[in-house]
């Protein structure tokens, strides 16, 4: 099996702290004094948060990261325009968008993206998001229903490959209508971004089965994650495809020895249970998604007073983050030697691409780049798409 990993931008601010901690670098933090000794973080000034940004992509690739997942919410900046200020900043990162289909039409994210492949050496990846909570579509005006929110995906996806391989391409869907539409000229020499996508629900399962080259899971314990793929390869196969591949994000404490790891993991936890942390997770559990993670039903049986140790549901696999409301929630505490042990688990049931980030995300892409990644020299994979298997259209197109 290949392996290879990206990291994570942090497009809502920087975590070294608790989110909202004004200790955090940059301006995601309420009311707290600037964190930087030259900038103030007023627009205009000479230095800004995507400078940050900048630095966090820079060491992720001069650390060997293949590229970097970078998350779409309301609250956050928006990845798309970050990568298009990134990509000239850097040479070889890839960059994960995360993208809704209401965002853009089919046309305008074909053409963007064309534009952006051609211009950096086809290093744009997809993250087609569905939206998890009803509430927060309403906010930003998507009044579609969870289901037809992927049934619209699924069209925007086929008519995106319409698209990109056709020059004059017809469709007449639910959702979207094309009548002669495609790419031409040279924008036509740029590859399709790689397709990512997650969510558990059952429309999510199908939606990836269809057109996802990689799905994308938050980390639990090996025997839930092995399930999922088993259920996602199934679905694959139905529409005739088995080149479906596997992502898994999960934080990284990993440092010397256990000892080390297990101190800044309870670092965390500790200032994450004196301010209330845990009544953060809970109010933001209910807006991310219907299905709440295994480990995620045990929070309530822990009492009152838990420890960290009450959070390893698997040697080395730590779930205190997601108890005090740091997403993903999941990350490999310990050693670099066992967290190097744990990865290769992952990987051998089916994990083929690793999204790894600790706090702050500037020396732990060090870190992890120069104490974990070198492990896996020689089996790593560029990423880059399967030789393609047919992909059942489910509404007419003339091509
Ligand atoms: C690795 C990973 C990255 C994700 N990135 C985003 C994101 O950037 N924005 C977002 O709104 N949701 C993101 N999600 C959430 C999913 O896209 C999905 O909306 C969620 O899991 C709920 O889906 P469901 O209700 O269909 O199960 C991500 C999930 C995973 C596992």
């Amino acid at each position: 099996m290949s392996i290879e990993f990206f990291t994570r931008l942090p497009l809502h601010g920087e975590t070294q702290f608790l989110p909202g901690d004004s200790r955090n670098r940059g301006d995601w933090h309420p009311g707290g004094p600037s964190t930087g000794a030259v900038s103030g973080f007023a627009v205009g000034d000479h230095f800004t948060y995507i400078d940050y940004l900048g630095q966090v992509a820079r060491a992720a690739e001069i650390n060997g990261f293949g590229g970097a997942l970078m998350v779409n919410a309301p609250s956050g900046e928006e990845p798309w325009t970050v990568c298009s200020l990134l990509a000239r900043e850097t040479r070889t990162l890839k960059f994960v968008t995360a993208f809704q289909p209401y965002h853009y039409t089919p046309w305008v994210a074909v053409q963007q993206a064309a534009t952006y492949q051609r211009a950096t050496g086809n290093r744009l990846v997809w993250n087609i998001i569905n939206g998890g909570s009803d509430a927060i579509q309403r906010q930003v005006g998507d009044y579609e229903s969870h289901d037809d929110r992927y049934a619209r995906a699924t069209e925007f996806m086929d008519v995106v490959r319409g698209y990109w391989h056709n020059e004059q391409f017809h469709y007449d869907g639910k959702y979207y209508h094309a009548d002669g539409g495609g790419l031409r000229g040279p924008l036509k020499k740029a590859e399709l971004p790689l397709i990512c996508t997650a969510g558990s629900s059952v429309a999510a399962r199908e939606f990836a089965a269809k057109h996802a080259d990689f799905y994308l899971m938050r980390a639990e314990h090996p025997d839930e994650i092995a399930a999922l793929i088993a259920d996602i390869r199934a679905r694959a196969l139905k529409y005739g495809r088995n080149d479906i591949r596997f992502g898994l994000s999960i934080d990284v404490i990993a440092r010397e020895t256990e000892t080390l790891a297990r101190a800044e993991a309870q670092r965390f936890f500790d200032e994450g249970i004196a301010k209330g942390a845990v009544k953060a997770r809970a109010a933001h559990a209910g807006l991310r998604t219907a299905r709440k993670l295994s480990y995620e039903q045990g929070f309530t049986d822990k009492g009152d007073t838990p420890g960290i140790d009450d959070f390893f549901i698997h040697p080395n696999v730590w779930t205190g983050f997601g108890y005090i409301g740091i997403p993903p929630g999941c990350a490999l505490v310990g050693s670099y030697e066992k967290v190097v042990a744990r990865i290769r688990e992952y990987n051998a049931i089916g994990v083929d691409l690793f999204v790894l980030a600790g706090y702050p995300h500037l020396e732990e892409a060090y870190r992890i780049g120069e104490h974990i990644l070198p492990h896996f020299r020689g089996e790593r994979a560029a990423l880059a798409r399967l030789p393609e298997t047919p992909v059942q259209l489910h509404a007419a197109n003339g091509a």
